[in-house]
């Protein structure tokens, strides 16, 4: 990659798109944390486990961008010029995000915007929350008997209202795919209706898993034709994730973590 002439750059200048995995400190990968040991800069998200920023040399500058749903505390061109403008100083630059960089995290965004300025950047993915709560629920995604695809799905595609996200129902409702959408939870009616009006039946398996992969994980299970009653019930806390599928039936078999915690 040709380096950005307008920058004071030296071998050593990188920006790495860092995955932190979904909460539990453990599940950084070791190029992650590798990562976060030399940075000079690290820019982090609301999702991240702040706990991970001790592993940052103790004087790394640490910066909030504090993004998640609805609120962003910097707009996402602020961030990406603040990347910019920290790696053109030389520095190594760490921007620490929330489960994997490229999946629902505008990881793309940012390592367009570092390319076109010439900046050198490298992505290392994390473990995404998906199917980090799925595992930690003991839910398979896929599994021979019950399904042989998944589908990772935003509850809250860009630019669309907050209440009918304009997802492509009838192919996500065929079939027997398991479905794990994110940011989907104050749009559970929406998913649930267009979902059992495609087709699939309202006694499909579903699970809301809450804060995964942390002492608070919460784990719900239902049916597509019952979930908004349930949720209705108890103050269901966020982040979560909703996965639908026959596979999580197969969590009264196999939840291991909140088993563990009793
Ligand atoms: C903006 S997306 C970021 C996803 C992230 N890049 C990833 O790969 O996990 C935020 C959504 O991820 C999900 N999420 C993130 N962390 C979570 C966790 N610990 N437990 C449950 N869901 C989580 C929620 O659906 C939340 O609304």
């Amino acid at each position: 990659m040709r380096i950005n002439p307008r920058c004071s750059v030296n071998k050593e200048t990188q920006v790495y798109l860092v995955g932190a995995g979904p909460g539990d400190t453990g599940l950084i990968t070791v190029k992650g944390l590798k990562c976060l040991q030399k940075a000079d800069v690290v820019l982090y998200d609301k999702l991240v486990n702040v706990e991970l920023l001790k592993e940052a040399p103790e004087d790394a500058e640490l910066i909030y961008v504090g993004k998640q749903k609805g609120s962003h505390l910097l707009p996402q061109e602020q961030i990406n010029q603040l990347l910019a403008e920290k790696a053109c100083l030389g520095r190594i630059v760490v921007r620490l995000k929330g489960g994997d960089p490229f999946v629902f995290g505008r990881g793309g965004e940012e390592a367009e915007y570092l390319q076109s300025q010439s900046i050198p950047f490298e992505i290392v993915p994390g473990v995404t929350a998906g199917f980090a709560a799925a595992a930690y629920a003991g839910i398979p995604v896929t599994h021979r008997d019950c399904t042989t695809s998944v589908t990772l799905v935003t509850g809250h595609a860009k630019g669309e209202s907050a209440e009918e996200p304009k997802l492509n129902w009838s192919s996500l409702a065929l079939g027997e795919g398991t479905l794990v959408f994110y940011m989907g939870l104050s749009n559970l009616n929406t998913i649930c209706r267009e979902l059992m009006a495609n087709g699939r039946s309202d006694a499909t398996p579903l699970a809301i898993i809450s804060r995964a992969t942390t002492d608070d994980q919460l784990t719900m299970t239902t049916t597509l034709g019952n979930a908004c009653q349930d949720v209705a019930e108890i103050n269901v806390p966020t982040p979560a994730v909703i996965i639908v599928g026959e596979v999580v039936s197969m969590r009264d078999q196999l939840r291991w973590f909140d088993r563990n915690q009793d």
